[in-house]
């Protein structure tokens, strides 16, 4: 088994496949210190705790990950909570940096005498419709590799070697959402003890806790801002406006940690399958970070694509890699339909449905529905948590 990439989605299958008796390597192309820092993603859906927790792989965010089930939404009507702990299925996210994840799952694969080449870049996979696919790479030396195996993954993200060797008329969806978001790392404690929901006519903007001493904050922005264009004073001005500081409280002001520039568009590859070439993560979709559900539809398919792949290779029986596609994709859209529901509801000016007054309207009756209905709260809830 050769699995491309030591993201979320790659350890976690590595662990359960190493953990079941199957010979796998992770090829990863950055070294271990950027996979074991670089943070992204860090709300936790309960199911992706259960599925941790399920593999003994949950004691560190046991340890430090924090309950969180509430989110506040900041509008031009004013402002309103939802404790969606007790709405829905009474599930709550659990706060946890992506990269303490990682760290945990990249630290117990190499405890357990798991197989990981860092520097190694995957460069192509070959012959993915025989039975005997191999996976052309680089080694930190640039000498050339080849590896050879009975299944490759591709969990090495939107612009990996398995994205790049999928066959011709492979269908790949693709969605602009219109807008764009300057997402910022910030050393100061949350602002707001909530995620925090600005809808705003400058744009929308919003507050994740990460620590008590980190928070994440983004600003949407003009397509093809450069990250360093907007200089601190500036973001707060604009937090402070949008998130309508002078009502709600002041925002817990410090440096900028980590600043980038995200264009809101998801993509889904079908099938998920191309003979012995599987895809999971952000090798198979992509979503917009507005749900916060990338990190948790990695967890679901990695251990989804490990019982396939432990059924196969262990037990013979290749029904469930034969199912995997299609319960996968299940999830995808279900989460693609979440996050694109979330984009419409929170995005007022510019972006393609923000510009009429019609779809203004539709906003703030959505926004005030969610306020005053206890049937959608519940939907919202499900599906906020769930993935
Ligand atoms: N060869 C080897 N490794 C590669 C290659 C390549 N050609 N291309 C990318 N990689 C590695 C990256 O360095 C990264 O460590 O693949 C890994 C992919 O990891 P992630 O991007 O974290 O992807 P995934 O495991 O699918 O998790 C995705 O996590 O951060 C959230 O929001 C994010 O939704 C996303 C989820």
């Amino acid at each position: 088994m050769v699995i491309l990439g030591a993201g979320p989605a790659g350890l976690l299958l590595g662990n359960l496949l190493h953990g079941s008796g199957i010979d796998c390597v992770v090829l990863e192309r950055a070294d271990p210190d950027h996979v074991r820092t670089r943070a992204r993603a860090g709300f936790l859906a309960a199911n992706t705790v259960r599925i941790l927790d399920r593999h003994g792989l949950a004691d560190g965010l046991q340890r430090a990950g924090r309950a969180h089930s509430t989110c506040e939404f900041r509008t031009e009507d004013g402002r309103f909570r939802l404790d969606y702990g007790r709405l829905g299925r009474g599930e709550r996210h659990t706060v946890y940096p992506q990269q303490e994840l990682v760290t945990d799952l990249l630290n117990r694969f190499l405890d357990a005498g798991g197989r990981i080449r860092f520097e190694t870049e995957a460069l192509a996979v070959h012959d993915a419709d025989s039975p005997h696919p191999t996976v052309t790479a680089r080694e930190p030396d640039g000498r050339p590799t080849r590896w050879r195996a009975r299944y490759v993954a591709g969990c090495d993200g939107r612009h990996g070697a398995a994205r790049r060797s999928l066959p011709p008329g492979t269908l790949r969806h693709h969605h602009d959402h219109g807008a764009t978001w300057l997402g910022l790392l910030v050393q100061a404690p949350p602002s707001l003890d909530a995620v925090g929901y600005a809808v705003h006519r400058r744009g929308f903007a919003g507050h994740m806790a990460r620590t008590a001493e980190v928070t994440r904050y983004y600003l949407q922005c003009d397509r093809g801002t450069p990250a360093d264009a907007w200089p601190e004073e500036r973001i707060w001005h604009e937090l402070d406006l949008r998130m309508r500081a002078a009502e709600h409280g002041p925002m817990h002001r410090g440096p900028v940690l980590h600043r980038t520039v995200v264009d809101l568009d998801s993509d889904v590859v079908e099938p998920l399958r191309h003979g012995a070439l599987l895809l999971a993560g952000d090798a198979a979709s992509l979503l917009s970070p507005s749900a916060a559900k990338g990190a948790n539809l990695a967890v679901l398919a990695a251990e989804l694509l490990a019982e396939a792949l432990v059924d196969d290779l262990a037990h013979g029986d290749p029904r469930a890699l034969d199912q995997y596609s299609r319960r996968c994709l299940a999830h995808i859209w279900r989460a693609q339909e979440f996050s694109h529901w979330m984009v419409r509801l929170l995005h007022a000016v510019p972006g393609p449905y923000g510009r009429s007054p019609f779809d203004d309207s539709l906003r703030r009756t959505r926004l005030e529905s969610l306020r005053t209905s206890r049937t959608h709260q519940d939907w919202f809830a499900e599906n906020y948590v769930g993935v």
